[in-house]
């Protein structure tokens, strides 16, 4: 943290007129939640609908072939990484010194939008693109619902009550760099998509047929795509349509299967909504412990340095973790947050640490039932894989769907289901993806040297994991061709080392294909449903577990 006495001088010299200048008083409204309606109130699309015929009516479309398909990620010579965040603009901070190349859009977790991780997960040495000699057979692409709006209760708009309640009753002011506060609403709406958000599973689809569109012309039926019945998780998938088939084609390209998500449903998707232990305090709670007892530690010192700039109202650690939360939504929601230039890099990473906590112990690889939330999906896969239909419904699979060739179908090219931040992290537990674990338990009061899990570079807006099924030569010396399988997660290779079958390391991340289904299997057998979703069982303390199940005696 900065020594108080630099963060003063730094600060008078950035806003003179904080020392003894007169203080702006909030407003009575500032906190208030805004809100806009589009379409106007009582005009509809319809009541001027014969003036507006449309384009088959209208006829005269112009030639409309539309030539091969594309399947870039084995024909470009480098793979197209995706390494920007047009059209928000990120605030950076105000305290890094001129020229600081730091952005705090990386130390946003599960709250920024995805980006192309590179060597992140251990293997630097290779890219997307299909390693030489090989030829892609099939792709099966999970991702994350784009960019959204807070969810219910989430610390935002807590703040923002807390905010706008003492502004009609004491009142208060803010000066310096939190002056803005002063005619600051809140203008966020809640669970969907904002129109930032939208154009993230768009620009995926639109990726994803740049990159393995050739594989369309394997399919003998309509592609079944999945996701889950929320606003966003539909709106998601068929951005990811509208970008992946265009429009109007994606309305008669695919089938979009919609599982029920609510509680009590068996959706793998949405393995959270069956799992009892999940959401209680057996096994669900102790991610927000870790995070909590953090945020309290990295936002002291920060907490003093803001609350000079406040006077009638009393900050806390929270509502400084609330005004980092609000600059990552006001910038996906808004295109720009003022709350973003207020913290350090310092302070960024504390925040990025905070999810890591979060998610490591509520979601992942330090959770007693993660890899049992996960283990449904882990089940579709190996059904996906083998071609074999599923029969025995012991976990959180919906039976009546996957139990059926035609809302389960197991031969299609292309497999694409959208799901939720936590599943990823659930599912790549589930799969035994154990260098992301590497570096052990995660302290809860400092951030340790050589930390590996990042859940910007697992579970961001659009996150995506694509396995890609490839025939390579056996070796160097030898042409013949096998079955292989590697996993891609936001573009990393994920090294498949800690499944059973797949040790042998392997510079482009590749684990034969029947070697994998093996320890797929193995996986699926060790992880125990029952007991870890519905025991009531006592999580070790300090929590040691690192493969996201209940240690057994
Ligand atoms: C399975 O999905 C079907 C079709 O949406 C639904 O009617 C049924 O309630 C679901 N069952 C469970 C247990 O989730
Ligand atoms: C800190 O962790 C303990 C459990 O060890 C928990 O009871 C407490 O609520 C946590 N504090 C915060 C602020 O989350
Ligand atoms: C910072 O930590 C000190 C010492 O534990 C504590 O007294 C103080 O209340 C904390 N400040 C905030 C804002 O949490
Ligand atoms: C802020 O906290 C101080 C000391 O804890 C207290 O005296 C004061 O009344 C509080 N102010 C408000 C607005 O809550
Ligand atoms: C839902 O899962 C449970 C096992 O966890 C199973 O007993 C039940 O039959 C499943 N329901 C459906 C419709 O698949
Ligand atoms: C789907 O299942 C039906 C009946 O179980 C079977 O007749 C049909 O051949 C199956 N279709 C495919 C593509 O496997
Ligand atoms: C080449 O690889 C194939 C597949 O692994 C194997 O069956 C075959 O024996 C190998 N041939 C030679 C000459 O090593
Ligand atoms: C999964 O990883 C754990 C270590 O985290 C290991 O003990 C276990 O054997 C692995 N399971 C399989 C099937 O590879
Ligand atoms: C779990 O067991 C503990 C005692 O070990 C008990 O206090 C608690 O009520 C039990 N919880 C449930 C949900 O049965």
């Amino acid at each position: 943290m900065w020594p108080r006495l630099y963060n003063l001088v730094a600060l008078s010299c950035i806003f003179p007129r904080v020392l003894g200048a007169p203080r702006e008083s909030a407003s009575s409204f500032a906190g208030a939640t805004s809100s806009d309606v589009f379409p106007p109130h009582g005009a509809t699309v319809t009541q001027y609908e014969t003036y507006f015929p449309d384009a088959e009516q209208v006829g005269f479309p112009g030639p409309t072939p539309t030539g091969a398909e594309p399947q870039a990620i084995a024909t470009a010579p480098v793979a197209a990484l995706n390494l920007a965040h047009y059209p928000v603009v990120v605030q950076t901070s105000q305290y890094s010194g001129a020229g600081s190349s730091f952005d705090p859009i990386y130390s946003w977790g599960n709250l920024g939008p995805w980006y192309s991780v590179g060597g992140a997960f251990g293997l630097p040495e290779t890219s997307p693109q299909i390693p030489d000699g090989c030829d892609l057979e099939q792709v099966h692409l999970l991702f994350r619902h784009g960019a959204r709006y807070p969810t219910a209760g989430e610390a935002p708009s807590v703040f923002a009550a807390a905010l706008h309640a003492a502004a009609d009753s004491t009142g208060w002011s803010a000066s310096g760099p939190l002056e803005f506060l002063n005619t600051w609403t809140y203008k966020l709406g809640e669970e969907v998509l904002t129109p930032y958000g939208r154009s993230l599973p768009f620009n995926l689809g639109v990726a994803f047929r740049v990159k393995y569109g050739s594989l369309l012309n394997d399919f003998t039926s309509i592609p079944v795509f999945r996701t889950t019945s929320e606003n966003r998780m539909v709106t998601s998938l068929s951005n990811f349509a509208v970008g992946f088939f265009g429009v109007p084609d994606y309305l008669t390209s695919y089938h979009e299967e919609i599982i029920i998500e609510a509680n009590g449903y068996n959706n793998t998707l949405a393995p959270y909504e069956t799992c009892t232990n999940a959401n209680n305090d057996v096994g669900g709670n102790i991610g927000g412990y870790a995070s909590g007892n953090w945020t309290q530690i990295y936002l002291n010192k920060t907490t003093e340095r803001l609350q000079p700039y406040m006077s009638g109202f009393n900050l806390t650690a929270d509502y400084v973790y609330a005004m980092q939360a609000l600059c990552t939504y006001e910038t996906v929601a808004l295109g720009y947050s003022a709350f973003c230039g207020l913290f350090t890099e310092e302070e960024w990473r504390g925040f990025e640490y905070s999810i890591d906590l979060s998610f490591w112990y509520g979601q992942g690889p330090g959770s007693p039932n993660a890899a049992a939330r996960g283990v449904g999906w882990a089940q579709e896969l190996l059904a996906r894989l083998t071609k074999t239909p599923i029969t025995k419904f012991d976990t959180n699979i919906n039976g009546t769907l996957d139990g059926n060739n035609i809302t389960f179908p197991l031969d299609q090219p292309i497999f694409a289901d959208a799901t939720h931040d936590v599943v990823i992290a659930n599912i790549v537990t589930a799969l035994n993806f154990t260098t992301l674990a590497a570096n052990g338990p995660l302290p809860w009061d400092r951030i340790p040297v050589g930390q590996t899990y990042h859940v910007q570079q697992i579970a961001p807006y659009t996150s995506n994991l694509v396995g890609q099924v490839l025939s390579c030569p056996a070796s160097a010396t030898n042409s013949t061709k096998e079955k292989y399988i590697r996993f891609l997660l936001n573009d990393g290779a994920v090294p498949l080392t800690g499944l059973a079958h797949c040790e042998t390391p392997n510079k482009d991340g590749l684990c034969l294909y029947d070697n994998f289904v093996q320890g797929l299997k193995e996986r699926i057998a060790e992880i125990d449903y029952d007991y870890d979703c519905f025991a009531n069982y006592t999580i070790p303390v300090p929590d040691t577990i690192v493969d996201g199940r209940m240690p057994r005696a």
